[in-house]
């Protein structure tokens, strides 16, 4: 047994990738329940927030599921003490350093891996005590850097090569021919951001499950942000938008409006959140079929 299984006390190497604060419980005991690891994404929730999600994930399956911490969240400290409460073991944090929060993680007797999106950033984290590490190729979804950055096939190995800690792969895997390529990387896990998105059980909104279905290659983007650069679809509308005189992408878009447009499917406010892997994506399904799918080849 990998000591990211031993971490995660689930059947399948396989984690949910928090995206925004989208949380689903009925998504997240699914996940669980297909033998791998629900994620909450708590974002800039509380701790009452947190003990409402959790109540409603254990109301729906009694398997282990975690939760991701974002570092600049105030309200963390009670997070984590609801969550050692409810009995969770292993949470993922992103966005901070990872300094602050990972001693107290520890006297709660919990475990995490730190989301990264670079090796420097991977040694730091390390350094600091962290459990893992989630590091997230450039093809992923979600905020990205705005430095130059490495694609999966360089970055995995390079940091399963400097890092002696369990790595799990994010970024641009959808079925079991990714699974697999990131474990011959030398993960012991995947994470899944995009592929659980387009799923019957996400609460995202249709507009946004259809976008992912209908990207094909080469139709994502990096919308330029104040200090980070977020994925996300770009629809033949938005194409046609960016072929026209004087249009200039930087500055166009708030991170501030993300929430209502994904949440009402308003992609003119916001350009639809997704990873590269949208390309292989062609269909909403349940997540079983998916994992199941995932695993086939009995790893
Ligand atoms: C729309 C979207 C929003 C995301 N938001 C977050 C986030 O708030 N925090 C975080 O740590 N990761 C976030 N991610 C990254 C995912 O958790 C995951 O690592 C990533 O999606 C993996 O790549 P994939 O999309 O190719 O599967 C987001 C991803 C997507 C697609």
């Amino acid at each position: 047994m990998s000591e990211l299984i031993t971490m995660l006390g689930c059947q399948r190497p396989i984690i949910q990738g928090p995206v925004g604060e989208m949380n689903s419980p009925r998504l997240v005991a699914a996940i669980c329940e297909a033998g791998a690891y629900g994620m909450l994404a708590l974002g800039f929730s509380d701790a009452d927030r947190t003990r409402q999600l959790v109540k409603e994930v254990k109301s729906l399956t009694d398997k282990p599921f975690g939760a991701n911490l974002m570092l600049l969240n105030p309200n963390n400290p009670g997070i984590l003490e609801a969550l050692a409460d409810a009995g969770v073991k292993t949470i993922t944090t992103s966005v901070g350093n990872p300094k602050t929060v990972y001693q107290r993680i520890h006297e709660l007797g919990m475990k995490g891996l730190h989301v990264s999106l670079s090796l420097v950033h991977a040694m730091r984290a390390e350094e600091a005590g962290v459990d893992g590490i989630v590091i997230t190729g450039a093809e992923s979804g979600g905020l990205r850097s705005t430095e130059p950055e490495s694609t999966n096939m360089v970055l995995i190995p390079l940091v399963v090569d400097h890092v002696r800690l369990p790595i799990v792969a994010a970024g641009g895997i959808a079925d079991s021919r990714g699974y697999r390529a990131a474990l011959a990387l030398g993960a012991q896990g995947v994470q899944i951001g995009t592929r659980f998105i387009a799923t019957e059980e996400s609460t995202a909104h249709e507009k946004w499950k259809q976008a992912i279905v209908q990207c094909g290659d080469g139709e994502t983007i990096l919308i330029p942000l104040k200090r980070m650069n977020m994925r996300a679809v770009l629809t033949p509308a938005l194409k046609k938008q960016m072929s026209e005189p004087g249009f200039d992408l930087t500055g166009r878009y708030r991170l501030e409006d993300v929430p209502k447009a994904w949440g009402t499917g308003d992609f003119d406010l916001f350009p639809a959140g997704a990873g590269q892997v949208s390309a292989l994506i062609g269909d909403i399904k349940p997540v079983r079929d998916i994992i199941k799918e995932m695993v086939s080849a009995g790893i």
